[in-house]
């Protein structure tokens, strides 16, 4: 369902500030973040057959920052994700990942291995393996299954596969194979496995979809404990699971920034309401 086009006039370029908070902590594995800033998008033009899915977009987050993008159906916000993972080229702009790390001219693989990791909505474990199982092979950089579980872990390994397991609450549940959890659970076991990874930037595409209030209260909590360490970008339609935990909002409508701020600010904002309500 698309809303009705608002008039380009209409349209403040919000994003376009150097506005990022940089709440930053650590941003680790020599990341070289001296402004602050982990991602840095600028005039970021996507088409696709000559139709504009994302126009002159700027975006910047913070290290440490906790940022959800909303935004109506076909917005833009998982083509914003693909550029920042590699998986769509711009047309034209730019995207940095920290001040150097230039993401249009890198691979998805290295993309992954620079310390940006990204959640799918479709949770993708390994059924049969066992929960722990999942995680071992997730911290691997041999992506050979057999290879992967053969290889001795280090003790170095093993502890931060038990924190992990602490962290998504699934410690109790180590040896079950990883078909036999619930849709939320497999949801976490898929956190998990980008945890023992140590991205830095972590891209969640809709991560409370389907799952109860419950796991949306956890999920919630578990995301504000990783910001700060670790820097967030959410994609997500409900607005409740949004208010509890985002720093900072952006909006995306046609392809392009519609308005940033606190959720209240963006919620209180015209051309916002213009654009869910349709009016
Ligand atoms: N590979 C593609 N080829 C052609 N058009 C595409 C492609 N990927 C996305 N689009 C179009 O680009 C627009 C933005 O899509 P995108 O999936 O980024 O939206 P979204 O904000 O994630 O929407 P939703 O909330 O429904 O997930 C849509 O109109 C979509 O149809
Ligand atoms: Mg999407």
């Amino acid at each position: 369902m698309r809303s009705a086009p608002i008039p380009e006039m209409l349209i403040d370029p919000a994003g376009s500030s150097r506005d990022a908070i940089g709440l930053g902590q650590s941003a680790g594995r020599g990341l070289n973040v001296r402004h602050g800033t982990i991602l840095t998008l600028e005039d970021i033009n996507v088409a696709f057959d000559g139709f504009k899915a994302l126009t002159d977009l700027t975006l910047y987050i913070g290290v440490g920052e906790l940022r959800c993008i909303i935004g109506p159906n076909g917005a833009g916000k998982t083509t914003l994700m693909d550029v920042i993972t590699g998986k769509t080229r711009p047309n034209s702009g730019t995207a940095f990942f920290g001040e150097t790390l230039d993401l249009t001219q890198m691979s998805e693989v290295e993309i992954a291995q620079a310390g940006i990791g990204r959640k799918f909505q479709k949770p993708t474990v390994f059924e049969a393996l066992s929960v722990f199982e999942n995680l071992e092979l997730a911290q691997k950089t041999d992506k050979s299954v057999w290879a992967s579980l053969r290889a001795r872990l280090s003790g170095e390994q093993r502890d931060r596969i038990d924190e992990v397991l602490a962290t998504i609450r699934l410690d109790g549940s180590r040896q079950r194979p990883a078909g036999l959890l619930s849709h939320g659970q497999k949801q976490f076991l898929e956190i998990g496995m980008l945890l023992v990874q140590d991205p830095q930037l972590l891209l969640l595409d809709e991560p409370v979809a389907g799952m109860t209030d419950a796991e949306t209260e956890f999920t919630a909590e578990l995301f504000k404990s990783l910001a700060r360490k670790h820097s967030l970008m959410v994609v997500e339609h409900d607005m409740g699971f949004v208010g509890t935990i985002a720093d900072h909002v952006t909006v995306l409508h046609q392809g392009r920034v519609l308005a940033e701020g606190s959720l209240d600010a963006v919620q209180a904002n015209e051309k916002v309401i213009e654009v869910y309500l349709g009016r």
